[in-house]
C-alpha cells in the first residue's frame, strides 16, 4: 500500500518538502493519546526478543537503525523509534549552526531507486542538538551522535570542531560516529588521510579519558576510497584506538545508473545513496571485516531495501545495519520486514 498509494502521492512533491511534511505529520499523530503504543505494536515483531544483541558494549533490541542525516537535529528520534529502529544516529552535528548548500540539494533518481544529495551538513548546531537530546523518552533506544566540522573551518583546524562536538554531546549519546566521509562539504573527505584520521580519533580518545564512562567511538568511511587508501585509513584509525566502523557514507560515483546522463548532469554533484550503493558498501564491509579478522564491530549501511540486502551486509561482517534511502522508497515497514527475516532465519522457517 505504501508504494502503490502513499509513495506515489509523496513523490509528486520535491524530496526536501516531503521530508518536512512527513515528519510534521508524524509528530502531529503522536500527540494523539495512544498513538505511540499503537505504532509500536504495528511495527514490532513477535519473538523480537531473540534479535537482541550486544555490540560495542551496548544492548540493541534488534540490529536495525536509522542512518545519520535523517534526524540531523535530534528533533524526531522519539517518534521514529516507534517504527521499530533499535538505534537512531542523529546529526551530522557541527559546533555552530549552518544552513548547508543552496536548494535544490536533494534529488530522486527514480529509475535507480536512489537519491543524490548535497545537503552540506545543514544543522542547528551542537548546543541546540544537545538541548533536544535531553527529551529522550524511550530509554531502550540507542542514540548515536554523528559529529562533523563546520564548512567554514579549514581542514587544518578540523580537529578542534570534532573535539568541541564530542565534548558537548558525549553525555547525551550512547556512541559517537566521526564523519570524515561526507562528499558534500568541500574537502571534508580528504580528512580520511591517515595523518588526519590518527590526529582526530586519537584526540577524541584522549578527550574521552576525561569522562567517567567509556563510550564507543566509530569512524564512518566513504565507499570511494581505493583499497590501498582504505587500508591506510583503517590502520591509522586502529592505531588511534577506534572502537568500530560505519560503512558507508554516500558515493560520488555515477556508474551503471539507469537515469539518463542528461538528467544526471542537470542534477550535478552530490552523494549518491540507495540501491546503486548496495554492493559497493557491502564490499567495504567485507574488506574491513577481513582485514581486522572480524575483531571490530561494523555498522553496515548503503542501499538496504530488502531483508536480503540487510542479511548480505550481516553476512559480510556487519553486526548492525542502518537504512536511509530504503526507508523512503520502501516505507515504514522496512524494519519489521528485515527483522522478520532474521527471526525466521533463526528458527529456520523461511516463508
Ligand atoms: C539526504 C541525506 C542526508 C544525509 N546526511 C548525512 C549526514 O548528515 N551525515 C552522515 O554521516 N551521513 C549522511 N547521509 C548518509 C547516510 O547516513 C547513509 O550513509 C547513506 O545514505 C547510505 O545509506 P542508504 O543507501 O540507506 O541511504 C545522508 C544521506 C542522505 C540521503
Amino acid at each position: 500500500m505504501y508504494k502503490s498509494i502513499f509513495r506515489k502521492l509523496l513523490f509528486i512533491f520535491p524530496p526536501e518538502t516531503v521530508h518536512k511534511l512527513v515528519v510534521s505529520l508524524i509528530k502531529f499523530f503522536f500527540k494523539i493519546p495512544g498513538a505511540r503504543n499503537a505504532f509500536r505494536r504495528i511495527f514490532s515483531n513477535r519473538n523480537e526478543a531473540c534479535l537482541e544483541r550486544e555490540v560495542i558494549g551496548l544492548k540493541f533490541s534488534n540490529p536495525v537503525g536509522l542512518a545519520a542525516g535523517f534526524d540531523k537535529n535530534a528533533e524526531f528520534f522519539n517518534e521514529f523509534s516507534s517504527f521499530g529502529f533499535s538505534f537512531i544516529e542523529i546529526g551530522t552535528v557541527t559546533p555552530e549552526p549552518q544552513p548547508g548548500n543552496s536548494r535544490p540539494r536533494l534529488f530522486r533518481l527514480l529509475p535507480d531507486n536512489a537519491l543524490v544529495n548535497r545537503m552540506g551538513l545543514n544543522n542547528k548546531g551542537v548546543n541546540y542538538v544537545k538541548s533536544r537530546l535531553q527529551h529522550k523518552e524511550n530509554q531502550g533506544l540507542i542514540i548515536g551522535g554523528n559529529i562533523g566540522k563546520n564548512s567554514s573551518t579549514h581542514n587544518s583546524n578540523a580537529v578542534s570542531d570534532y573535539i568541541a562536538c564530542f565534548n558537548e554531546l558525549y553525555s547525551f549519546v550512547d556512541y559517537v560516529a566521526v564523519n570524515l566521509s561526507c562528499p558534500n562539504v568541500h574537502n571534508l573527505s580528504d580528512l580520511q588521510n591517515p595523518d588526519s584520521v590518527k590526529l582526530i580519533i586519537e584526540s577524541l580518545v584522549n578527550e574521552r579519558a576525561k569522562f567517567p564512562s567509556k563510550k564507543p567511538i566509530l569512524l564512518k568511511v566513504s565507499p570511494d576510497l581505493s583499497p590501498e587508501q582504505l587500508n591506510q585509513t583503517i590502520d591509522a584509525a586502529e592505531e588511534a584506538g577506534v572502537d568500530g566502523y560505519i560503512a558507508t557514507n554516500t558515493t560520488t560515483g555515477r556508474n551503471n545508473l539507469k537515469t539518463k546522463k542528461s538528467e544526471l548532469e542537470k542534477i550535478g554533484r552530490g552523494g549518491l545513496s540507495g540501491k546503486p550503493l548496495r554492493d559497493v558498501s557491502t564490499e567495504v564491509i567485507r574488506f574491513i571485516n577481513q582485514k581486522l579478522d572480524g575483531k571490530k564491530p561494523i555498522i553496515g549501511v548503503g542501499g538496504i531495501f530488502t531483508p536480503m540486502d540487510a542479511l548480505e551486509k550481516l553476512e559480510a561482517g556487519a553486526s548492525l545495519v542502518q537504512v536511509y534511502t530504503g526507508f523512503i522508497y520502501e516505507g515504514p515497514f522496512i524494519v519489521k520486514r528485515i527483522n522478520k527475516l532474521l527471526i525466521n532465519k533463526m528458527f529456520n522457517t523461511y516463508i
